[in-house]
């Protein structure tokens, strides 16, 4: 590209999607995207995912430490108390509900819930940012009861997370396996280092922008499919295709025609990733217990398919399909129910940047014409 002389000398060439720039220090998360493997605060994911809670691992974010049982019982019962949402909140809800995804209504009630908070101080920011992870499971269940028209029920502060959001989402008792499939899941995408969602409240809270505002941005930038819309897009296709025995043709119509196929490829990681193994055996231990297995072996058949044709990873986004519609999730509120893993990370990140707080700003290099003549309107 030719560039005007005073940008092309000045202006180092950009790196185009920040690809390998390192944006800032974190004590939260690790990748080793060479390895396949993943770290909360030096844990391995392998270590954490079927021997914690998720609210071990909120503590785990917040405090850089595993918890002992007080600490554990008592951000249990604080996450627990957040989920009874301001009443206003319903009406916001109650209004958008239907009408748009719910994810466009997530991002509304997240902006709309820094309505009822003060500002604090940064020494008192946590249990405010805590009270959004509790929050975003309450809403995600209301938004889906009241744009089916179904009864809401009310949270109970005393049960676990996953167990009361199931709760409150399919409107009965949940099964121990679905339990321990939904905590699984919030556990495994709770952070993932500078995904693009973090970035995007970080650099938002590096602005000294509030909290919300920094969740909100979040949430916009998760709905995305090339990053956590791609759980969504994934379970599309897995039925579409229907059947095993269709992967094939479907697969190679959309290399065919250059298509990216949803819950493959990485910025990061060389091999697949490092939550996909416990994502994947979970989720055949929900289909199972369904006694059919049809979609399961679809997306099965899908992995081998593109993977004879091309050297490419299977994402968390794959293997999260199966898995959350195994627990009767609709499809479109698998992004939903990834923002309110994610809204861990988030926080912990927007508390992390306050703390050690530079605005983030980088350039860009301008490459349209330089000296042109101005002319009046009249003369255009
Ligand atoms: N299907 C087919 N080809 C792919 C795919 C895919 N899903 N992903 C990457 N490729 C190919 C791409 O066509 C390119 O090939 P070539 O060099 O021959 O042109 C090469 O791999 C590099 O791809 P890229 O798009 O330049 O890679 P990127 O690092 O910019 O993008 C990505 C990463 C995740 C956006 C991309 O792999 C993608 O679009 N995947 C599908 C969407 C998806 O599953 N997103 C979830 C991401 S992980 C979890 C999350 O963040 O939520």
């Amino acid at each position: 590209m030719s560039l005007p002389k005073d940008n092309k000398d000045s202006i180092p060439e950009p790196v185009k999607g920040l690809e390998g720039i390192v944006a800032a220090d974190t004590s939260l998360s690790s990748v080793n995207g060479e390895k396949g493997i993943l770290r909360y605060c030096g844990y391995n994911i392998d270590d954490l995912a079927f021997n914690t809670t998720f609210e071990e691992i909120v503590c785990l974010l917040y405090d850089t430490e595993l918890p002992n049982h007080e600490r554990l019982e008592n951000m249990t019962e604080r996450i627990g108390e957040a989920r009874v949402l301001p009443k206003e909140i319903q009406k916001v809800i109650t209004e958008l509900a239907g009408k748009t995804s719910p994810m466009s209504t997530l991002r509304t009630v997240v902006s709309a819930l820094g309505h009822y908070e003060n500002n604090v101080p940064l020494s008192e920011l946590p249990p405010k940012a805590l009270r959004l992870v509790g929050q975003i499971a309450t809403a995600v269940a209301m938004i889906h009861r009241l744009r089916e028209g179904l009864p809401l029920l009310e949270a109970d502060p005393k049960r676990g997370h996953a167990e009361d959001f199931l709760r409150m989402l399919l409107g009965k008792e949940p099964s121990q396996t679905q339990i321990q499939a939904l905590d699984l899941y919030l556990i495994l995408l709770a952070d993932h280092g500078f995904n693009a969602s973090t970035f995007s409240a970080r650099v938002t809270a590096g602005t000294l922008a509030n909290l919300h505002s920094a969740i909100t941005s979040a949430v916009g930038t998760l709905s995305g499919p090339l990053h956590g819309g791609a759980n969504e897009k994934a379970m599309e296709m897995i039925i579409k295709v229907g059947k095993p025995g269709k992967a094939s043709d479907y697969i190679e119509n959309a290399f065919a025609k250059k298509q990216k196929i949803m819950g493959f490829g990485h910025r990061v990681y060389k091999v697949d990733d490092a939550r996909k193994p416990h994502l994947k055996k979970m989720a055949t231990q929900l289909w199972k217990e369904r006694n059919d297995m049809t979609l399961y072996e679809v997306a099965e058949e899908i992995e081998r398919q593109v993977k004879s044709r091309k050297p490419i990873i299977t994402n968390v986004d794959f293997y999260s399909a199966p898995l959350l519609y195994g627990l009767e999730i609709p499809t479109d509120l698998f992004t939903p129910l990834f923002a309110m893993s994610r809204v861990a990370g988030w926080t912990a990140h927007v508390l992390e940047q306050y703390g050690n707080n530079r605005l983030i700003r980088p350039r860009a290099r301008y490459v349209g014409p330089i000296d042109r003549t101005f002319r009046p309107i009249e003369q255009r």
